[in-house]
């Protein structure tokens, strides 16, 4: 008998924190490892936002705040969401919480009844299933292959709705693999969704500012404004400001499920970090001049690291149009042996030798409801990932493919 609920036996831990916590342990043990499994910016957060979370320290901000954010910070979401994206809603539609993902956990948590299904089209962000288990509900997982962009269709969709359907989580661009969808795409989702009235529609855009031209980001709720009265803009400051460690996430949407999000946050968390908060206002209303150079600096990493994977025999690497990660294929390697003698058998042993063979940390596709890939984030140095794609060549080179 176990002495946890019933609940956490289908919930498993993230497996991006999995494999980072693996290369923490063998760094600690002396090995020298490159880390691209983590999820997050290298740059330091901008100083002008440094600057803002000092002076609300100074500044007495340092108390309890409103559940849904201080006013200044969903007035600047507001603004920003009315700028940048042409949505209008009221700062009393928006709630801040601690990172994006709290605000995806708390519309989940506040809105599935047991055997309510959201359809999560894969490959996806680690958390969306497990997120979706916990709540209660069913993630209904839809294989979307490299073959389609990694991208859902509208007649996927249609035929994926049931009457228990409650939410569509959609995410461009796309962690694990980058894919961003056209505002073409997201108008013949739209019209699936139009047809359906129960269906709510989640879009994750927490990584729009990091789109590499001649891609562009559009967001459901703008391209089809008729969904409003059912659409949940989640967006945050983690990816775009350099900014994970603060802990700022937001959400806009119909007033009622905001305010029902809020009673869920306002019984856990209550609120992110007051100080926080203000210094997310510098982000949102700050001359945002560093990102021009971050998008730059991605793109220049991103084309280094496909040039190189897409000549190692056995993977393949399609170019990303958008985050900062690479979603590699390593298919044509399942089935080959290590030089020790260990028989590759699946992208997690992939991943586990590539980081005992060569000290390079990526995460299995799997843990993104995709076998036969490996996701490795190039938000690192160019020194640092010139090294891993050497590496990760020497370890593919010496696999041993079986002889029939
Ligand atoms: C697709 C996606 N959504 C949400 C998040 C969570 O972001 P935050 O740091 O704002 O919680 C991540 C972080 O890795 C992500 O990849």
């Amino acid at each position: 008998m176990t002495p946890f609920a019933q609940r956490m036996t289908s919930v498993r831990p993230s497996g991006t924190k999995e494999m980072t916590a693996r290369a923490g342990a063998l760094r600690a043990a002396g090995r020298d490892i490159i880390a691209l499994s983590q999820g997050e910016p290298d740059f330091d957060t901008p100083p002008d936002v440094c600057d803002a979370g000092v002076a609300a320290i100074r500044g007495g901000h340092t108390r309890y705040t409103a559940v849904a954010g201080v006013d200044a910070l969903r007035s600047a979401i507001a603004a920003k969401l009315r700028r940048e994206n042409g949505l209008s809603y009221d700062p009393a539609e928006i709630i801040v919480g601690c990172g994006a993902k709290q605000v995806i956990f708390n519309a989940l948590f506040a809105t599935l009844d047991p055997g309510d299904e959201v359809v999560i089209p894969a490959p996806c962000w680690v958390s969306y299933p497990d997120m979706v288990r916990l709540a209660g509900g069913n993630p209904v997982v839809l294989d979307c292959p490299a073959s389609s962009g990694f991208k859902l269709s509208a007649e996927q969709l249609r035929a994926a709705i049931t009457p228990r359907t409650k939410w569509l989580i959609l995410n461009s661009p796309a962690n694990p693999t980058g894919a961003v969808y056209l505002d073409s795409e997201l108008a013949a989702l739209g019209e699936v969704l139009r047809a359906n009235p129960q269906v709510w529609v989640l879009s994750d855009d927490i990584y729009e500012k990091l789109v590499y031209p001649p891609a562009r980001f559009a967001t459901i709720a703008a391209v089809v404004p008729e969904l409003r009265a059912r659409a949940l803009v989640v967006n945050g400051v983690s990816k775009a400001h350099a900014m994970t460690g603060w802990r700022v996430g937001y959400a806009a949407g119909p007033p009622d499920l905001v305010r029902t999000m809020a009673v869920v946050q306002g019984q856990t968390s209550s609120h992110t970090s007051s100080v926080s908060q203000y210094a997310a206002v510098a982000a949102l209303t700050g001359a945002q001049d560093y990102l021009p150079g971050f998008v730059e600096s991605f793109m220049q990493r991103r084309d280094m690291v496909c040039d190189r994977l897409k000549t190692v025999p056995g993977l393949e690497c399609r170019i990303p149009d958008g985050a900062f990660y690479a979603f590699v294929s390593c298919a044509g390697l399942i089935g080959t042996a290590t030089p020790d003698g260990r028989r590759i058998q699946s992208d997690a042993d992939f991943a586990v030798y590539l980081l005992e063979q060569s000290g390079v940390a990526v995460v299995p596709g799997s843990s993104f409801l995709a076998k036969g890939y490996f996701r490795l984030s190039y938000a690192a140095s160019m020194a640092s990932l010139e090294l891993a794609c050497s590496r990760i060549r020497a370890a593919c080179e010496v696999l041993v493919r079986e002889v029939a």
